[in-house]
């Protein structure tokens, strides 16, 4: 089997495809035959040795990767529910760039129908961050108005889908012209391009009155005005600091690193309570072992893809060799959609 593995933090020259021993699955796993591999911007972090739970669960060396899908070709003893060839998509807690995965079977689901298998691998990680954000912990009303940043990317594609699905008014903020469509197709009625337009500016004109959720992965670029733009009983998602690292280069720029970190604002919790605005954070790579929470999200996920309510985002592959361009381009914030490796 191939893998990717990265041996010590750096730019894309430290992704090296390597050839490695099969394993076999034991007692409760299975392993799959990857056809496809969803790659992440958590994904480059990881490379770059910036991704707490990659250092914590894994430490050097590294196979990044959160996502796969394929057919079994193993089972191990003990596993009753799926049987050899069946399709499949699996969540990973790193590990998922390789053409063969050995999963535990609870982090192994059916691939929808509706969807390939390159879209079966693009869908899983951005889906239930996305599930978590909107249904776990700012549970939106049907009218609310929400902000969503990074509207056309992964995450933020999701989100405007699933505020779609909540009924609430979905306003999309991206950075660039060509990435307008792309939110309005996955659902926005509003979409602000901040590269020509006043970010804030066209946020007040479409909702005066302010947001009932804004969902941030930028971090100190937006954190603050985010913040400033929620409605009483506004809720701020928090779940992604981008804004911090490297367009290009692939390496971390420890000066800028360092001085956003220290910017990065403190919410004052007297504040918050005579304003009616809450903060909320999450890393879900930190929630792997409740499987209550991976199981509920997937299952909704999949009946609203089933349904149609949830399509696939647009997709660009990439073959498994060509992992470093891939990293460049989701780094460059230019991709819109979902990018994913073909071993
Ligand atoms: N907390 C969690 O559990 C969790 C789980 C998954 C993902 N995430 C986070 O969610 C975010 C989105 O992940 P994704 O995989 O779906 O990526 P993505 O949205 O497909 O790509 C990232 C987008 O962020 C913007 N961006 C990238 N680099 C930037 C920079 N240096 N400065 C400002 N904006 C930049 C760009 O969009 P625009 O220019 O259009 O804004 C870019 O397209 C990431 O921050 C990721 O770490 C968190």
């Amino acid at each position: 089997m191939h893998k990717v593995v990265v041996h010590k933090p750096g730019s894309y020259d430290r992704l090296k495809v390597e050839e490695h021993a099969s394993a076999d699955p034991r007692s409760g796993e299975v392993r799959i035959a990857v056809e496809a591999i969803g790659v992440n911007y958590a994904d480059v972090v990881v490379r770059m040795g910036l991704y707490r739970s990659a250092k914590e669960f894994v430490g050097w060396p590294i196979t990044p990767g959160f996502e796969v899908a394929g057919r079994i070709d193993a089972i191990g003893p003990d596993v009753t529910c799926w049987e050899i060839g069946d399709e499949v998509f699996g969540v990973t807690l790193f590990g998922g760039y390789a053409s063969q995965v050995v999963l535990h079977s609870s982090q192994v689901f059916t691939k929808p129908q509706r969807f390939s298998m390159i879209e079966a691998a693009a869908f899983p990680a951005v889906g239930l961050t996305a599930y978590h954000a909107m249904f776990n912990l700012a549970h939106p009303r049907a009218g609310e108005t929400i902000l969503v940043h990074s509207a056309a990317g992964g995450v933020g594609g999701a989100l405007v889908q699933l505020g779609r699905i909540a009924g609430c008014q979905v306003i999309g903020v991206v950075g660039r012209e060509e990435k307008v469509p792309v939110a309005e197709r996955l659902g926005a009625h509003v979409v602000i391009c901040k590269a020509d337009q006043d970010l804030w500016r066209e946020a007040l004109r479409a909702s005066p009155g302010g947001f009932e959720v804004v969902f941030d992965a930028n971090g100190i670029a937006t954190l603050k005005e985010s913040y400033t733009h929620l409605a009483p009983t506004g809720r701020l998602v928090v779940y992604g600091f981008h804004s911090m690292m490297p367009k290009k280069g692939g390496r971390p720029n420890w000066l800028k690193l360092g001085w956003d970190v220290l910017r990065t604002p403190r919410f004052n919790p007297l504040q918050m309570t005579h304003e009616n605005k809450s903060v909320m954070g999450f890393n879900l790579s930190y929630l792997f072992a409740k499987l209550e929470l991976l199981h509920e999200g997937l299952t909704q996920l999949s009946r609203w893809v089933d349904d149609g309510s949830f399509v696939s985002p647009p997709v660009q592959t990439y073959a498994l060799e060509n992992v470093a361009q891939a990293h460049a381009d989701i780094e460059s914030g230019r991709t819109v959609g979902k990018l994913v490796l073909i071993p």
